[in-house]
């Protein structure tokens, strides 16, 4: 008997748009079945290029929506600066949705995407897929053991020497944030997801520009109108310390591995040459032995291959939730407090001074 696949749309049909497709293509039951784009032309070449003879194609998401009754899901595949506007129609619609990272450019967007998110009874997953990462979630599992004891203070980031990309990632009116959003939003998943996302309360943040903006480091420098750098000393619930930094070009190679301090041991976890949300090399455990002495030992790094690729997991995962009812695999109230860090920190930035954050009401 033939199975019924599950209706999905994808709206954006640029760059990631194409890993969402592959990823759809190796599930076997589901179909991309509409998409849209606003450049004309866009989402059709898209349906060419992965011979898609009968997906319906349209000018933008709106008209989608309206158009496409049947739909089980959309991927919100679109620039920072359009993920509230198309996901809160989504929802609005009754269409569970799979939004790309970061959640958005502001805590009030990601808190309406939330609020509609509520309203609608539908499923939404926000795109962190090194959440699916074997190593990333050891992390977790080593925290979760109490190895570390308390966690009371973290350093995390990122970066790259020179890695800023181009296209719709640097305009403020499409990408809306720079590093720190596309990044950033990595950094700060791996470690508040190992700790169980405690609420933030405050943030002393820094936001630079000094590489996308010097010809001599980047040749779009005249278009650059969003952060290359940024830097955070967080407060969180619970008396944890978060030291946070995350560059698109830097001079040093790293902006340093990520450590997480417990009062009953450490670990270190190598940074990336190219930051991408992945884990460096073999993690360090460091703790003192039973007879008192310290010591460490490296961890075996893990392979996701018995399991398929991130993106497989990311798709498969959310289809899986959206079929049997389950609960969200990356849910919103966490990425909602990653969102909020962000944003504390474009606003402690903007001030010059240290932000109180608070939570929205959802
Ligand atoms: N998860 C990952 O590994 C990963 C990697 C890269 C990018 N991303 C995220 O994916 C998103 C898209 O990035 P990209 O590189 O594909 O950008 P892109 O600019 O190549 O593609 C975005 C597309 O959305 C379209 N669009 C904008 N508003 C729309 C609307 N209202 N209706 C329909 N289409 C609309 C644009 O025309 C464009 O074609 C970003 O949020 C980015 O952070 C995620």
């Amino acid at each position: 008997m033939a199975i019924k696949k599950l209706q999905i749309g994808i709206i954006g049909t640029g760059n990631i748009a194409r890993a969402h497709m592959w990823a759809y293509m190796s599930q076997k039951d589901a179909q991309v079945v509409a998409l849209a784009d606003i450049v004309p032309g866009r989402a059709e070449a898209f349906a060419k290029k992965y011979g898609l003879r009968n997906a319906r194609c349209y000018p933008d998401h709106l008209s989608l929506l309206e158009a496409e009754k049947g739909l089980d899901a959309v991927s919100v595949c679109t620039y920072n600066a359009a993920h509230m506007e198309c996901a809160v129609a989504a929802l609005e619609h009754g269409i569970n949705v799979l939004l790309e990272k970061p959640f958005s450019v502001t805590l009030e967007e990601a808190a309406a995407i939330c609020k509609a998110e509520k309203a609608s009874g539908k499923i939404l997953s926000i795109g962190f897929q090194p959440r699916f990462d074997a190593n990333m979630q050891n992390i977790k599992k080593i925290v979760e053991s109490g190895k570390l004891g308390k966690v009371y203070y973290i350093q995390t980031g990122g970066g790259r020497r020179r890695g800023i990309p181009g296209s719709t990632f640097i305009a403020k009116d499409t990408g809306g944030i720079g590093a720190l959003g596309d990044i950033g939003c990595y950094s700060l998943d791996m470690v508040l997801n190992a700790i169980g996302y405690p609420k933030p309360l405050t943030v002393t943040g820094y936001t630079s520009d000094f590489f996308g903006k010097d010809p001599k480091y980047y040749k779009e420098y005249a278009r650059f109108e969003v952060d290359d750098f940024a830097a955070a000393f967080v407060r969180l619930e619970g008396d944890i310390i978060l030291d946070f930094r995350i560059s698109w070009a830097m001079h040093p190679d790293s902006p340093g591995d990520t450590i997480l301090f417990g009062t009953d041991g450490a670990l270190r976890i190598p940074a990336t040459d190219c930051w991408n949300g992945s884990v460096g090399g073999p993690m360090r455990l460091y703790y003192d032995s039973k007879l008192g002495h310290k010591t460490s030992r490296f961890l075996v790094l893990r392979t996701n291959l018995f399991k398929g690729s991130l993106w497989n997991q990311k798709i498969g995962s959310f289809l899986d939730a959206v079929k049997n009812g389950k609960p969200s695999p990356i849910p919103s109230w966490q990425i909602l407090r990653n969102q909020a860090i962000i944003d504390g920190i474009n606003r402690s930035a903007a001030q010059g001074r240290e932000v109180e954050i608070e939570m929205p009401e959802i």
